[in-house]
């Protein structure tokens, strides 16, 4: 069904966005491992984290609702675990795939895994070389370990020294999950930070977990000596989900928005940074710790932006939030580019190119680079003129991204389908229209 946005706003007030994703995946598969029960507050309960819920419970974890966003994870222990008797499939969610990928491997489990379209062509190699070197056994993979596939990991996991070919925290945790069933040190070595969820939650967990610097790369160690025990989480706001409504409110003149309790860990910055760089205005306010994470709740008022270049090193803390920039480069004044988009060709889509189809679709003149991509801001004054029909892939960011272009461009723009968005961000509609935003279902006509 498609889905149209109108110009709207201004957008004021106040909106609760949705818990971390990548928070919420180890949240449930650390309780799952540990000793001991694991209270959850906050927890996304978007379909990716779902089906991860549902995976660890067909492996023998008691996963309990309590209520919104509350669960509780009864842990099994070190090698507690059991085989799931029948495949797991994570839907759409490569987190989900990649860390219990790891879970498998170092648990000494044997697991099918297989997913949706998108997630069966989204590499798994990344992962499974790795974890093939811990022992781990890969069957029946389509060609170049694509899903669907078989993994078992071998009793115990062997641990490995890992300098990571790519700068990916899904690797990175599943080779860290696999090394708590290892015996003796796993060690993983990032040139490029990557986002630090896993490592703050294992020691959280209390798992044995070093992270120490050699030259320009860090070092995390864990061994697998130290089982985990069942902790208190408390899953921040997502910085990812709550890009979409700050975005609104930033190109929307007269906004005025609070977005409070956004995890705001440097890690996953990079937007904000991006954003004061190009003349947000943004207040970071009642900065907190919350559950190991910093928190602030952030004052966003309607600002005009100008273009800038975003450099390629920023690109892991923000990776996921290059769709929604893309808006808002369309909207500044002057050239925005953004380097070193490689990674965005394997997410949920290929998100370079589906963000420029739908740029120019809404008339907004765009080029890829290489791995760069290269906005034309339609200047202050002037208005993205929008008007488009925009392919989203069946991707929740792309999705996003394309309903607020709608609401702040000259003409609706129209996006083919909705579906995908409850993979992030459930609510997302509703929340954007009890703000006052014009979405509505069918293709108003543009
Ligand atoms: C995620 C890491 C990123 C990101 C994804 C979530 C995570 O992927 O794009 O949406 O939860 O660790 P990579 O680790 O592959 O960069």
């Amino acid at each position: 069904m498609p889905i149209s946005a109108k110009k709207s706003g201004p957008f004021c007030g106040e909106i609760i966005t949705p818990g971390d994703k990548s928070i919420s995946h180890p949240a449930l598969i650390f309780g799952a491992m540990a000793r001991g029960t694991t209270s959850i507050s906050g927890l996304l309960e978007g379909e990716d984290v779902m089906a991860t819920g549902d995976a660890v419970a067909a492996m023998g974890a008691e996963v309990a609702r309590d209520g919104v966003g509350k669960y509780t994870v009864t842990g099994v222990g070190q090698y507690g675990l059991r085989d799931p008797a029948a495949p797991l499939d994570l839907g759409n969610s490569g987190t989900g795939a990649r860390l219990l990928m790891g879970l498998v491997a170092g648990q000494g489990l044997s697991a099918s895994f297989d997913g949706d379209a998108s997630l069966r062509s989204r590499p798994m190699g990344r992962v499974l070389v790795p974890l093939e070197n811990m022992g781990a056994r890969v069957s029946g993979a389509a060609e170049n370990y694509r899903l669907p596939l078989m993994l078992s990991g071998s009793v115990p996991a062997i641990p490995i020294d890992y300098p990571m070919p790519v700068a990916s925290a899904q690797v990175k945790s599943a080779i860290l999950l696999a090394g708590l069933g290892a015996i003796g040190t796993t060690i993983v070595r990032e040139r490029h930070p990557t986002r630090d969820h896993t490592e703050r939650m294992l020691a959280h967990f209390g798992a044995d977990i070093d992270i120490g610097q050699e030259g320009e790369d860090t070092i995390i160690r864990v061994s697998g000596k130290n089982p985990l025990s069942g902790r208190e989480i408390l899953v921040p706001g997502d910085p990812s989900s709550a890009a979409f409504p700050l975005a609104a409110a930033l190109l929307a003149p007269g906004s005025d928005l609070l977005l409070p309790g956004i995890m705001i860990n440097p890690t996953r910055a990079g937007l904000l940074t991006t954003l004061l760089e190009m003349g947000a205005e943004i207040a970071f306010l009642n900065e907190r710790d919350a559950g190991g994470e910093p928190v602030a709740d952030l004052h966003v008022k309607a600002s005009a932006l100008r273009g800038i270049e975003v450099p390629a090193a920023r690109a892991p803390s923000m990776i996921d939030e290059y769709p929604i920039l893309a808006i808002l480069a369309a909207a500044a004044t002057g050239t925005t580019i953004m380097r070193g988009l490689s990674e965005l060709r394997v997410k949920e889509s290929d998100r370079l190119e589906a963000v420029l189809d739908g740029l120019r679709v809404n008339g907004v003149a765009a080029r890829a680079d290489g791995d760069d991509l290269i906005v034309e801001g339609c200047g202050s004054g002037a208005e993205i003129p929008g008007g488009g029909i925009v392919a989203t892939h069946m991707d929740h960011r792309i999705a996003m991204s394309f309903l607020v272009m709608g609401l702040v461009s000259n003409a609706p723009v129209t996006i083919d389908s909705a579906e995908m968005i409850a993979t992030s961000f459930p609510d997302f509609i509703g929340s954007m229209r009890a703000l006052g935003a014009c979405i509505e279902e069918g293709d108003t006509g543009s």
